[in-house]
């Protein structure tokens, strides 16, 4: 317990001379509710109501008072954590999965509808999916870390960039920075439940992550700007391509999102199929992938080098999304051969079809002319080779013949094994538990 000279300083009180002086003060200090009844006695001694005491006798009362009451409180409150404990039942949360009070054997791991334990990491099924929580972690950056000066002066510049250009910054801008937020909602409200892993798990949590970071990572380049942050957030309902590409997406998560979905049916695995087809594949794998042409291509010719900087980082972390999302697809298909039927089969084609579609026509929109070195013809071609990728990647057939690459240069930049020389020109090396002190 504190002196009174202590009790004083702490409370910002300016020591009172004698005994008399502490008394009115202590009296006069704000009291808790608690410790009305303890004050009120004192008050009564105060007041000489009560039984005669020196200053120095009803000082120790008071404090006595107060020590009584609050270690009377903090054992109740003691008392009250301790008797709640003793009711734990530590069988809940672990009730509904089978064999989780032992430990997880390899075998017993599976991507969909797995019985074992999903807390226990170790040992692991699918290194590729622990391999790529890793490589994702050593490829962090943030979107502060690259400079925008150069693009806000081009941009202030009357003549800095042309119509057609600045459209194309424009629309990008606006589909990326909703179709982000599409991706991490789908993840973290679909995906994540339904993927009964966890070592997919952990690199569904790093991916989520990485989305936040893309998302910001427009909104940074959008104020950076001063674009019309209304103007850009509200593509997605307003500008049709760009619509029809979120609305697309959209329809594959509907059911799966709401919390009383749940697979284990024939139907309802096909359904978390489909989903992880349409945002992987076409979503990550195909429409974003004439914006990304678009935006590299002008940090090519040194224009708006820092959003396409951006950008580049971006396109690096969905080539990996991607890569993972089909790791998945076909480890899904490996473990349950009965969801992969004709049917299926065709359904899944169609999909990447309808994409390459929706892309073909955001690319006309949003390049009515020859610009940058490209037109809407050569993207078409683009991304009909990107189609054919997608197909075979998940075990289809191609559906475009005779198709040849006709930005080679995008697939450089996608290569992974350039990374190491592609992060030694970053000046900032991060400070892992940096911040920490024991002292
Ligand atoms: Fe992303
Ligand atoms: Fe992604």
């Amino acid at each position: 317990m504190l002196s009174w000279d202590e009790f004083n300083q702490e409370e910002g009180i300016s020591v009172p001379s004698s005994d008399t002086e502490k008394m009115i003060t202590a009296a006069a200090a704000p009291i808790q509710t608690e410790t009305v009844a303890p004050v009120n006695a004192l008050a009564k001694e105060l007041t000489g109501d009560g039984p005669v005491k020196t200053t120095a006798q009803k000082a120790a009362n008071y404090e006595n008072h107060l020590n009584t009451a609050d270690e009377k409180k903090n054992a109740d409150a003691l008392q009250k954590a301790i008797n709640d404990l003793a009711k734990l039942d530590i069988v809940v949360g672990t009730g509904e999965l089978e064999g989780a009070a032992t430990r997880v054997a390899v075998d017993d791991k599976r991507m969909i509808n797995c019985r074992a334990d999903l807390n226990q990491l170790v040992p692991f099924k699918y290194d590729w999916a622990w391999q790529k929580y890793l490589d994702g972690c050593a490829n962090h950056w943030m979107p502060q870390e690259v400079n925008m000066n150069a693009d806000i002066s081009l941009w202030k510049d009357p003549n800095g960039l042309t119509e057609d250009e600045r459209l194309i910054v424009k629309r990008n801008l606006g589909f990326f920075s909703t179709a982000d937020s599409l991706v991490a909602n789908n993840l973290v409200l679909a995906v994540y439940r339904l993927i009964t892993n966890p070592e997919c798990r952990q690199y569904i949590l790093r991916q989520a992550f990485e989305e936040a970071i893309h998302t910001h990572a427009y909104q940074y380049c959008i104020e950076s700007l001063a674009m019309d942050e209304g103007e850009i957030f509200n593509m997605y309902h307003e500008v049709p391509s760009v619509a029809k590409k979120a609305s697309w997406g959209l329809k594959y998560t509907q059911a799966l999102s709401d919390p009383s979905f749940n697979t284990g049916t024939l139907e309802a695995d096909r359904d978390l199929l489909k989903n992880l087809i349409a945002f992987y594949c076409c979503l990550e794998g195909i429409f974003f992938y004439c914006g990304f042409t678009q935006i590299l291509s002008m940090g090519r010719r040194n224009k708006m080098t820092g959003t396409s900087e951006q950008f580049q980082y971006i396109l690096r972390d969905e080539s990996m999304h991607l890569n993972f999302g089909i790791d998945m697809i076909n480890q899904i298909k490996l473990e349950n051969p009965q969801l992969w039927t004709d049917e299926m089969k065709e359904q899944a084609t169609q999909m990447i079809l309808q994409a390459t579609q929706l892309e073909i026509e955001y690319a006309r929109d949003t390049m009515p002319r020859g610009v940058l070195g490209m037109n809407a013809a050569m993207m078409e071609e683009y991304l009909q080779f990107i189609a054919n990728r997608r197909l075979v990647q998940i075990g289809l057939p191609e559906q475009f013949q005779g198709i040849a690459n006709p930005f080679p240069w995008m697939s450089e930049i996608m290569d992974l094994r350039k990374e190491k020389n592609f992060f030694e020109t970053r000046v900032i090396e991060y400070q892992t538990g940096g911040a920490l002190s024991w002292d």
